[in-house]
């Protein structure tokens, strides 16, 4: 039996102190001391309004707010004594404020209970991780935009089943990746606003019965909306859920471009080579180069699905309204911070560091019966049915194979056995350069096409940047 602790801000109610377990059960002060700031920044919005209704006096405001201040620079030089007894970052700051300036702290709490308050860090925190996560992840897509536009018209082998397709240009490929992050930044975009909504004033769940002006927190803490529903604000936590689906799905595709890095950088591929500064050596064999950074970059997507998972988890089938289990949400939330903040970097400098082969992207892309659906291509355009023209040109692919030739080496007599309708033209039609200027479909890879892609995408960052967009 643990000695009675009146430490705890509950004392009144309890006979005896907090069972050692339980403490350390409890205690989350060791990681959700990284919200401190925001709390603090909270508080002190609070303690400005209960000021100004009169719940306190404007000196009692005065002191609270400058105690604040000195705490803040407490926290920010590291001085702070953050103590797991007192469980969590609201209890560690309450009780040093009171320490500080007196009676007066121990009005701070008037009219708010740690479940909005929380509610409201959290938001905050978020606020400013997602405009960090969205400017790295711009700043990556503004790279993947450059590496392709130095690419110009390189071409290289697309692939599908892993398997040699058709020739796109390397510019595609790579655009492919920064189309992918922009609906990336899109959903963080999305989940931004909805952190738009301040839940101070629902108290442990009910709302409050003090007279206490919300609206002025929200102004003072630049939020527009209110939340609508004190349980709901107590109790949700799918903003935290729609930040780290989002780190998700953002780390899948980047495992996605990592993989074909790793790719590339085989010798088997050999299409790009990463610099010494980016790879790593082997500690038994000295003529390894490993692609670890590309390979992290993968690997790093795990935690991050496990975040989501973990956290989904928690929150699934949890009663109306707040529950402790709740407090389980910020190491996911904290780790996928993390991870993003690492990994976007690393993948900016990962892109931007990639020297291309493009001699062996070009004669990779150059593969002998890549131009057999080109050659179906003009076949339909010659008036024969595309079932038709498809069995004619893989019967000339058949014979091709058969007799060690190129598709395109196949002179039009030969071809003309398999493919009685075609034209003289055929020829220069499954060159390289043809079948490439070819896929002229909006958001093909023919040159003009990936052009006009490039500059909407330069167009779409800059608009992004003027706007000062998450
Ligand atoms: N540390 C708690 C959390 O993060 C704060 C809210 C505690 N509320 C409570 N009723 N015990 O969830």
């Amino acid at each position: 039996m643990a000695a009675k602790d009146l430490g705890k801000p509950w004392g009144g109610r309890f006979s005896e102190g907090t069972d050692e377990l339980l403490e350390r059960l409890s205690a989350s002060v060791g990681f959700d001391r990284r919200l401190a700031p925001y709390d603090l920044e909270g508080s002190q919005a609070h303690a400005r309004m209960l000021g100004r209704v009169g719940l306190i006096s404007a000196e009692e405001s005065t002191l609270i707010v400058r105690g604040l201040d000195e705490l803040r620079k407490r926290v920010a030089q590291d001085r702070f004594q953050w103590d797991p007894r007192l469980e969590d970052v609201h209890m560690n700051l309450e009780r040093a404020l009171v320490d500080l300036i007196g009676p007066a702290g121990e009005k701070l709490h008037t009219a708010r209970s740690r479940n909005d308050q929380v509610a409201l860090d959290s938001r905050l925190y978020l606020r400013d991780m997602a405009r960090r996560a969205g400017s790295e992840l711009r700043r990556l897509r503004a790279v993947i935009v450059e590496k392709a536009s130095k690419a110009k018209e390189a071409p290289m082998p697309g692939y599908t089943h892993l398997q040699r397709a058709q020739p796109v240009l390397l510019a595609h490929h790579l655009m492919a990746y920064y189309q992918m992050l922009t609906r990336d930044q899109a959903r963080l975009g999305d989940l931004y606003r909805r952190l738009d909504c301040m839940p101070l004033g629902s108290g442990a769940l009910s709302g409050t019965g003090l007279p206490i002006d919300p609206q002025m927190v929200a102004e003072s803490l630049a939020f527009t909306r209110l939340a609508e529903n004190s349980l709901d604000a107590v109790a949700g936590r799918d903003h935290l859920l729609e930040f780290i689906s989002f780190g998700a799905i953002l780390m899948i595709n980047l495992s996605r471009l990592a993989e074909d890095l790793v790719l590339w950088c085989s010798q088997e591929f050999a299409f790009a080579e990463l610099p010494d500064s980016l790879s790593t050596g082997s500690s038994m064999m000295p003529q390894k180069k490993n692609p670890d950074g590309a390979e992290l970059m993968r690997g790093k997507s795990g935690r991050v699905l496990g975040n989501l998972t973990a956290l989904m988890t928690v929150v699934k089938g949890l009663p109306m309204s707040y529950n402790r289990d709740l407090q389980e949400d910020k190491e996911p939330l904290f780790d996928t911070v993390d991870t993003l903040l690492l990994v976007l970097p690393v993948a900016a400098r990962l892109v931007e560091g990639l020297k291309f082969n493009y001699g062996r992207l070009r004669e990779a892309a150059d593969d002998p019966y890549a131009p057999a659906t080109d050659l179906a291509d003009h076949l339909v355009r010659r008036g024969v049915p595309f079932r038709q023209a498809h069995r004619q040109a893989g019967e000339a692919v058949a014979y091709a194979v058969r007799n060690k030739k190129a598709l395109v080496d196949l002179t039009l007599e030969e071809l003309r056995e398999f493919c009685p309708e075609a034209g003289p033209e055929v020829r220069a039609e499954m060159t390289l350069p043809a079948m490439l200027a070819a896929r002229v479909t909006y958001g093909g890879t023919a040159p003009r096409s990936v052009a006009r892609q490039l500059r909407a995408a330069r167009r779409d960052l800059a608009a992004e940047l003027r706007k000062g967009a998450v």
